[in-house]
């Protein structure tokens, strides 16, 4: 078992004076508490017995009937006979996990991935392969190579893990030319996919691409849902959506788990899709986080330093940052702590320790003062250290930034990233 990077950080970063741009927290302060009130008020009025008690294993038709909505928003139909709600979307990686691999199994994920994914992947004794990521996403030629060398040893991948929209950490989004060969590749394979896809609906620029699971039909992508984003996570509703022999063993295993997802915060999903307006909602969460986005994306223009590269989301959570490569994030990250700030550090996005001088900052989850604040204080940080190294080494750190000074494709990562005061977010 192996301890995830996010939740180590959540106990930390929980005294009110850290600015945190660690978690991945939406900012809930802006759901209507009126609006929560009168629907939990109309629940324990109505139907409060109901409320109380268990639930069916593979989750109420109601709450099934509200995932279509969420999942049509984006193209997709799923039989509902298809779909199970979960206790978060997390709690589907992890039967999806539980399910299919079995010890030494190879799992093919995203470099870097789901920091949450990796204490799974780990748990179940995965042989995880992480593939490497540039600005369009996962490099399906490397996948491809992969697939043919462990083709040769006899063996194949169970699944290939993905995040391809607004994908945390790093950002990126998979291209629709990538998004075709995947599945293309996955049916000639007869492989399956695993899309997790929490943030498809927060785009703040650009045109929506078709999921996977809309592009494949539901033939090998196994489609993973969550409502935290997009309404709150504390109600830990999410789902999984799979064919009828992978789904028949995924209830056995939510069986074993948990017995059921909360009736409860279902019977308050049901009312608040009753009411109509949640993609009104969304579309508020949209217009406050790409302002964020775009503060966040200017501090670190002023405040970062010149060797300092990092992503432009067109959506989603999360900028990846990646910093000269004598800098370690882990160690970085005790020095924001005691300038009462945090950030998760890159490590934690790989199984195999790469990322050491990368960075996953939030942007939803503090207000624009709070995030310039923030990334003044890392940014003081990393000065200081630089200016340590130089010292240290004789070498003198680059005089301020300087749009000549970033070579392109020296991130380690190959993510993508872009000079600095170049282009627009
Ligand atoms: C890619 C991804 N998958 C799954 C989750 C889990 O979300 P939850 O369990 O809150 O639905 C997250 C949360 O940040 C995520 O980023």
């Amino acid at each position: 078992m192996r301890s995830s990077a996010m939740r180590d950080l959540m106990a930390i970063t929980a005294r009110p004076e850290v600015i945190s741009l660690a978690g991945g927290l939406p900012d809930t302060s802006t759901f209507p508490a009126q609006s929560f009130a009168a629907q939990m008020t109309r629940i324990a009025q109505e139907s409060a017995a109901e409320a109380l008690q268990y639930g069916p294993t593979e989750g109420f038709e109601e709450t099934k009937d509200c995932i279509g909505e969420v999942m049509a928003a984006e193209g997709m139909l799923p039989d509902p006979e298809d779909v199970i709600v979960t206790t978060g979307g997390q709690q589907a990686i992890d039967l999806v996990c539980k399910t299919l691999v079995d010890p030494g199994d190879v799992v093919v994920c995203e470099a870097p991935t789901y920091p949450g994914a990796v204490p799974v992947f780990c748990s179940y004794q995965a042989d995880v392969v992480q593939i490497e990521t540039d600005e369009q996403g996962m490099r399906i030629d490397l996948l491809e190579e992969l697939l043919a060398r462990l083709g040769r040893e006899g063996r194949r991948p169970k699944f290939v893990y993905s995040v391809p929209s607004f994908q945390n950490p790093a950002g990126v989004t998979m291209s629709l030319e990538r998004r075709l060969r995947l599945v293309e590749l996955a049916a000639r394979h007869e492989m399956l996919v695993v899309e997790d896809n929490p943030y498809g609906q927060l785009r703040y620029e650009g045109e929506p691409l078709p999921p996977l699971y809309q592009l494949d039909g539901g033939d090998f992508v196994i489609y993973l849902g969550t409502f935290s984003k997009i309404l709150s996570p504390g109600i830990r509703l999410g789902w999984a959506v799979a064919p009828p022999p992978v789904m028949e063993k995924i209830v056995l295993g939510k069986q074993a788990a948990d017995l059921c997802t909360s009736t409860l915060t279902q019977y308050f999903l049901r009312e608040y899709f009753a009411e109509g307006r949640w993609r009104d909602y969304v579309a508020d969460l949209v217009e406050i986080y790409r302002s964020r986005r775009d503060v966040m994306l200017a501090a670190l223009r002023e405040h970062f330093p010149a060797e300092a590269t990092w992503t432009e989301p067109e959506g989603g959570l999360f900028i990846w940052a990646t910093l000269p490569e004598y800098l370690d994030t882990s160690d970085l990250l005790a020095k924001a702590l005691r300038a009462d700030v945090a950030f998760v550090p890159g490590q934690g996005a790989y199984v195999d320790g790469r990322g050491v001088n990368s960075m996953r900052l939030n942007f939803s989850g503090v207000g624009e003062d709070e995030i310039r604040e923030g990334i003044r204080r890392i940014g003081a940080v990393i000065e200081e250290q630089v200016q340590l190294y130089g010292a240290v080494t004789g070498e003198l750190p680059l005089p301020g930034r300087s749009a000549d000074a970033v070579e392109p494709g020296t991130d380690e990562n190959v993510l993508p990233f872009r000079k600095s005061g170049e282009g627009s977010p």
